[in-house]
């Protein structure tokens, strides 16, 4: 909770022309600064998706890994810090450092966060294959659980069940502890499970080798299609999308991801990655783009990992920055493709940063206001926005900002706790609580500057 700021009550009743003004929701936005180049973010956000990357919590302490981290992308997976061997190593002990570090860090600049994963056959401590069937099944659902309910309402999709069909022709399910002991129902209670634990969590379930229409996308297509007839909760099919020369991008990628979509499901790019370089790679980058642009449900791209340094497949440089963190032809292939520009100068000239007002609760005495601060086509590293009340209300508590306040006690000039910075398209909140003393106006939000 922020200050708190206690005010007189000697002011004046407000004309009724001026309530009347004030009353309107204010969307404010000012351009400040010459026109910066797009980054990843914003372009996707200007296409209404996401762009996010896998990101390690041991590199977070790197400067350039980070600054390229918050410049471009507006939403994050953790490589493995999620996974069952990093959380649940030993059974009933929950271990969510790493993890939290990615996810605050996240959270803390507005990008969004992607849970990877919850049931999966590797990164699977040896204490859960050993397991009989129903101490498994109760393992599993107790790791659901708790894990979600750790991360409540901070992750907007979950890999729910990752790999779970085996690769080839046979459209069957993988061999795995969870396959093997509780049989085809493993994945199906997997995702109501998930429900019950976040209710707010998009659940995905999440494979590689599906990305064209073949023997294995097929078996997993029938499954959503089987899992929507039957009211099994599923929001969202995850297309890993790890390319090389031996598995290239299919032909018939966007029509792959639009009959999943056709099915009612969201689709989502997860851990994209092209090993390869220059124009090849670009062109390939391109394509998978443009793929997911043509599909209205496909809401978003992962990348799985920012440098070509840290990548799993670092012998195949195929992320979109090279080991010294230098935009890759792939970048600027991404960036065009979302309709972006890097020229610095041509892009869509946009507000640095826009501030939107609601109110968020109301009382006969007082009510809330939030504002939603969020950055436009660029990243910023610090912003302010003013409120401005009707006297004689008084602001009597704030959150998420630090107020400083005019003379007249009316205007609240308010700026981030800490660290500023957002990404290109990403957004925080502030709020405040407004003690109406008579008046139930509105604040009028001012202009959001940024710098
Ligand atoms: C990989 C990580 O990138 C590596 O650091 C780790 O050693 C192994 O797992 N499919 C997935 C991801 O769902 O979790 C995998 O990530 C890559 C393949």
């Amino acid at each position: 909770m922020g200050m708190i700021k206690w005010g007189r009550r000697s002011r004046a009743a407000l004309s009724l022309t001026t309530t009347a003004l004030l009353t309107t929701t204010a969307l404010a936005a000012l351009s400040t600064g010459a026109e910066a180049a797009d980054t990843l973010g914003s372009a996707a956000a200007g296409k209404g998706r996401y762009f996010g990357t896998a990101v390690a919590a041991n590199y977070l302490g790197e400067a350039p890994y980070v600054s390229t981290l918050n410049t471009e992308f507006t939403s994050v997976t953790p490589e493995n810090e999620m996974k069952w061997d990093a959380v649940e190593r030993s059974r009933g002990t929950f271990t969510y450092g790493s993890a939290d570090q990615i996810v605050n860090h996240a959270l803390g600049r507005g990008m969004q966060v992607r849970g990877h994963t919850l049931v999966w056959h590797s990164q699977l401590p040896s204490w859960v294959s050993g397991l009989g069937a129903s101490d498994l099944r109760s393992a599993m659902n107790n790791h659901i659980t708790q894990v979600m309910q750790h991360w409540k309402g901070k992750i907007h999709s979950w890999d729910v069940v990752n790999e779970a069909f085996q690769d080839g022709n046979s459209g069957a399910r993988r061999s795995s502890p969870f396959q093997d002991k509780l049989g085809n129902g493993f994945i199906e209670e997997a995702f109501r499970t998930a429900r019950a634990a976040d209710p707010a969590a998009k659940l995905c379930y999440n494979d590689y080798n599906t990305d064209g229409v073949n023997a294995k996308s097929n078996a997993v297509y029938n499954m959503v299609r089987d899992f929507k007839s039957r009211g099994v909760p599923i929001d969202c099919v995850g297309f890993q999308s790890h390319f090389n020369s031996a598995s290239p991008v299919p032909s018939d990628y966007q029509a792959n991801l639009q009959r999943f979509a056709d099915l009612g499901v969201d689709v989502q790019i997860t851990e994209l990655d092209i090993e390869g370089s220059g124009t090849s790679q670009a062109t390939s980058y391109s394509n998978v783009v443009r793929a997911c642009l043509a599909v209205t449900r496909c809401t978003g791209i992962t990348v799985w990992g920012i440098t070509d340094k840290y990548s799993w497949r670092a012998s195949g440089t195929p992320l979109l920055f090279d080991s010294n963190y230098a935009k890759k032809p792939a970048y600027t292939a991404v960036l065009t493709a979302l309709g972006g520009s890097s020229d610095g100068g041509g892009g869509t000239p946009g507000a640095a940063c826009t501030a939107t007002y609601t109110k968020s609760a109301e009382w006969s005495d007082r009510y809330n206001g939030t504002v939603t601060v969020r950055a436009g086509s660029a990243a910023i590293s610090t912003w302010s926005v003013t409120v401005t009340l009707t006297p004689p209300q008084k602001v009597s508590t704030t959150w998420n900002g630090t107020p400083s306040w005019d003379s007249s006690g009316n205007v609240m000039t308010m700026r981030p706790n800490g660290n500023g910075s957002l990404a290109a398209g990403a957004s925080t909140s502030f709020g405040f609580t407004v003690m109406k003393n008579g008046s139930s106006a509105a604040p009028s939000i001012g202009a959001c500057t940024a710098s």
